[in-house]
């Protein structure tokens, strides 16, 4: 069966029917709770848009965070309540609950044309639980929440690689649709995931080379470039027999990243250069230094000067970029050149060598709207941090699998 659409459903009419919507609210908060990037949530309005326009009932269920299956304040949807109020120009209300009392009443008492949020779906275990039977139980009562003649919008693209009660399990118990964002993500993903243009070049960063070991073996084949920053390049500087003090380091994994050297060596692009500071904080005295001088006690937070320039000049050839995770500590004035200059590398190669740039991700796409730079610039900024990183690995997304099922 093929993938029914948002298009679809509003062909069929949504007037007076309630619509469970599954978005992705896992937006970046400060430490007052304030969001800092709501760039996810920009992106759900299209759909949301739509069914409001169309006159349906809509319910949208997200997670923040991962509370781990308790109710927890820290963790409540409210500040991505009022945002999205705002950005829609018409007030959300937020259920107290997921699919308790209050929940059931709210969604009952909507007219054509509201919306209701409810909590966290991982304030509740079964969300994310393993066995089925209890992510299928917690499924049914969200389903629930949509009444009779309801419909299922999956929407939530940087969720749609978890098989979880709210992405997977209800698109089983409603008539589902993709909405707008996990199609537009898809068409534009797949450019690069079935025949992007050489060179293709990609860029990793983040904390955890063992989150990104699976990535690096699908794209050692496909890509001609692989360029390591972020937090998980001082692995693979260990691997190189360089000492990186105090900086973040998965020791379990030096050997791996040994042998990712030894096979990919004509790939493989690491920092030639680092910015060193005295501690992880943004008055810490820093300085650039190279790659085995990082002062004793010392730690690196980004990447150095040189190593940008390294990076731009294997990007100004490219024709295909992607882009998932930033060089550093970016949130830290101090230490986001690395990711800010290899951002821009990646603008100009898309402006002066008409190459398909995409940013993929949570912490990259974040990065682009906190350092200021020129959205626009890239052909393509995710919402999925993780899911458009599967899906260029080639592995089936369950949240979207099931949509055709
Ligand atoms: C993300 O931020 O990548 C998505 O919202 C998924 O969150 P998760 O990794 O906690 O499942």
């Amino acid at each position: 069966m093929s993938l029914k659409t948002l298009q679809d459903l509003l062909d069929e009419g949504v007037d007076g029917r309630h619509v469970l919507v599954r978005s992705d609210f896992n937006v970046p908060l400060n430490d007052a709770g304030e969001i800092t990037d709501p760039g996810r949530i920009t992106a759900s309005l299209p759909t949301l848009k739509a069914l409001l326009d169309g006159g349906a009932k809509v319910i949208v269920t997200a997670h923040l965070g991962r509370p781990k299956g308790e109710v927890n304040p820290r963790f409540s949807l409210a500040p991505v309540a009022e945002a999205l109020s705002e950005a829609l120009g018409q007030y959300v209300a937020l259920a107290a609950d997921v699919t308790g009392e209050d929940a059931h009443e709210r969604a009952n008492g909507l007219t054509e044309g509201e919306i209701l949020l409810v909590e966290n779906v991982r304030f509740d275990a079964r969300e994310t639980s393993k066995d089925e039977a209890e992510r299928g139980a917690f499924a049914d009562e969200l389903a629930a929440l949509a009444a009779d003649n309801g419909a299922f919008v999956s929407d939530g693209f940087g969720v749609v690689h978890r098989a979880q009660a709210s992405v997977y399990d209800v698109a089983k118990r409603l008539p589902a649709y993709a909405g707008a964002l996990v199609g537009t993500e898809i068409s534009e993903l797949k450019k690069v995931a079935e025949a992007p243009e050489k060179p293709y070049v990609v860029v990793l960063g983040g904390s955890k080379v063992s989150d990104k070991l699976g990535v690096i073996e699908a794209l050692s084949g496909k890509a001609d470039k692989l360029i390591i920053g972020g937090g998980m390049c001082y692995t693979f500087l260990a691997a190189q027999g360089y000492n990186v003090q105090k900086s973040l380091l998965q020791e379990e994994m030096i050997d791996t990243c040994k042998d990712l050297l030894a096979r990919h060596s004509d790939k493989l692009v690491l920092p030639v250069d680092l910015l060193a500071a005295a501690e992880f904080s943004a008055d810490a005295e820093n300085k650039v230094v190279a790659l085995d001088s990082i002062p004793e006690g010392w730690l690196s937070p980004d990447i150095g000067p040189k190593s940008v320039e390294v990076f731009a000049e294997v990007l100004a050839t490219a024709k295909t970029i992607f882009w998932n995770g930033p060089m550093g500590v970016f949130e830290i004035e101090a230490f986001s050149q690395g990711t800010a200059g290899v951002a821009q590398a990646i603008i100009d190669a898309t402006a002066k060598n008409g190459a398909f740039s995409v940013v993929g991700g949570g912490d990259s796409a974040a990065s682009v709207r906190v350092l200021g730079l020129d959205e626009e610039g890239f052909s393509h900024i995710s919402t999925g941090g993780g899911a458009s990183l599967e899906y260029l690995e080639g592995k089936e997304l369950p949240g979207v699998a099931v949509l055709s099922a």
